[in-house]
């Protein structure tokens, strides 16, 4: 039985790979997948999804481990072992502005996809405000005039900036982690060591 990997498609994937390959794994099959979502490698299955989905097949125990965004687990705080940091998809949680334009003096409209982050941050600053939840692209809505404000994760930056907006406050930074069944880190401690082995030295010498 080989151990099972969830992996957030996208980014995090494409970090993944190169970090995994660093530790001596076979990415090949991996990387000329097409548009397959189940790859089996030689040691591993590995299943592709999006990041809160990857967080759904760990919790149920379908994945031993996975790998995504610790701004997912912060947003939906999945019943999973938050097994290490890996050394790619640093970023931080903020609440970005479009430049130039006054920040109002009544109620805000915030969007984000991160609504549960965004009620906390707010309730923290004892403020009231209208949330819009959406399902990316979250930096056009202040351009269209839908919200004042987003609450996103930035990473380099580019997204903010080549759509006119700036950071009035960061919040939280965060960066890709190993998440880990519960379960499964008990009962399959035997199969699941050596991956989780290699990926702490991987950690250590980054
Ligand atoms: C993410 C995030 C920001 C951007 C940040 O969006 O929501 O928009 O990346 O990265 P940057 O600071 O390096 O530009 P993503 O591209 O994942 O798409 P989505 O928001 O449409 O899901
Ligand atoms: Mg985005």
């Amino acid at each position: 039985m080989k151990p099972c990997i969830a992996l957030t498609k996208g980014r995090i994937e494409k970090q993944f790979l190169e970090f995994f390959q660093s530790l001596n794994y076979d990415i090949e099959p991996l990387i000329n997948k097409g548009r397959k979502l189940r790859v089996e490698t030689d040691d591993f299955q590995f299943v592709f999804a999006k990041g809160v989905d990857v967080t759904t097949y760990v919790e149920h125990g379908i994945a031993d481990l996975g790998i995504v965004g610790e701004d997912i687990l912060a947003e939906f705080q999945p019943d999973v072992y938050n097994l290490l940091p890996l050394p790619f998809g640093n970023c931080r949680m903020a609440l970005a502005v479009e430049e130039g334009k006054e920040w109002p003096e009544r109620k805000r409209c915030i969007a984000s996809k991160y609504t549960n982050i965004t009620k906390a941050f707010f309730k923290e600053k004892g403020e009231s405000v209208d949330i819009v939840k959406l399902e990316g692209s979250v930096e056009l809505a202040p351009i269209l005039g839908l919200a004042d404000g987003i609450v996103d994760i930035v990473e380099t930056g580019n997204t903010l900036k080549e759509n006119g907006l700036i950071v009035k406050e960061s919040f939280m930074e965060f960066s890709a982690r190993c998440i880990a069944n519960r379960s499964s880190l008990k009962i399959k401690r035997d199969l699941l060591a050596p991956v989780i082995e290699a990926l702490q030295k991987g950690v250590a010498v980054k």
